[in-house]
């Protein structure tokens, strides 16, 4: 039996005061009989503060991107080591932002390679956070144009063959996968429930491929992509979805409770 997972991923939101504010709405609002494990990513700047409130209560702490040396010259990067002093517990890695994969964003089309991440630099976290017992959430998904050309299942395995590559079928116990369908984030276009459904026994299956089927069973798989309290509910009832990566709808204590409740639900 896998536990629900629902995370929220705050992206470039809040001050340290409001993300402080947002988590003790969260702990107020959440009842004790919660068989969910439940965690915020806040931006890097208020991770001790946050961190703070966490410390008394069963909410974890996430990061939302890592760099995968403990030390050195390497100018605005945040390591693993530096993350664990404050008890984080789960990072973010591969996230289509950070991949530089935009479900819905202003951005000039000439800045997108800013954010340069790829499947080998998605690798190297990975195996980083394993190494300081971080769990990491691998994001994979495909774009519109790429669903639209029939490339969803050959995306998503070159994402699981490339951020994998090398990582024992042990390790990956220690793993979190989430299925995010970049024309979903952010944009209020969810994935259908059956075809969300559909792709993560797809990932199930590859993982039972690349590592072996106790880690398949074992491993837990998330949706995220304009997860709201009303659609929650028809997601997590999947067999194959195991909770959600929440962006938008984390930044409102009710609706990410309402989220975790939904989660909640299927447990028990
Ligand atoms: P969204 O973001 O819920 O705002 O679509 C999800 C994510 O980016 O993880």
């Amino acid at each position: 039996m896998r536990t629900p997972l629902v995370v929220g991923n705050w992206k470039m939101n809040l001050t340290s005061a409001g993300g402080e504010s947002l988590v003790e709405q969260i702990i107020h609002h959440s009842r004790a009989e919660f068989e969910v494990d439940v965690a915020v990513c806040p931006p890097y700047l208020s991770i001790p503060r946050v961190a703070d409130v966490c410390r008394r209560s069963r909410v974890k702490l996430g990061a939302q991107d890592v760099f995968w040396v403990d030390q050195g010259a390497y100018t605005g990067q945040v390591s693993p080591k530096q993350l664990d002093e404050f008890h984080v517990a789960y990072c973010i890695v591969g996230h289509s932002e950070t991949r530089g994969r935009f479900g819905a964003s202003e951005l000039p089309e000439s800045t997108v390679g800013f954010f340069a991440e790829t499947d080998e630099t998605i690798n190297l976290k990975m195996k980083s956070l394993l190494f300081h017992g971080i769990i990491p959430i691998l994001c994979v998904g495909e774009t519109k144009a790429e669903r639209e050309s029939g490339l969803t299942e050959q995306v998503i395995r070159g994402q699981l063959e490339g951020a994998l590559a090398t990582i024992e079928a042990e390790e990956l116990f220690g793993v979190v996968i989430a299925y995010e369908p970049v024309w979903a984030i952010g944009t209020g276009e969810t994935c259908d429930a059956a075809e969300a459904q559909r792709v993560c026994a797809f990932i199930r299956q590859e993982i039972r491929y690349m590592g072996d089927g106790e880690s398949a069973d074992a491993i837990r798989i998330l949706y995220g992509g304009s997860v709201k309290p009303d659609n929650a509910k028809s997601i997590f009832a999947q067999p194959d979805i195991d909770g959600g990566l929440i962006g938008g709808a984390s930044l409102d204590a009710k609706s990410f409770v309402d989220i975790v409740t939904a989660a909640h639900v299927k447990n028990s």
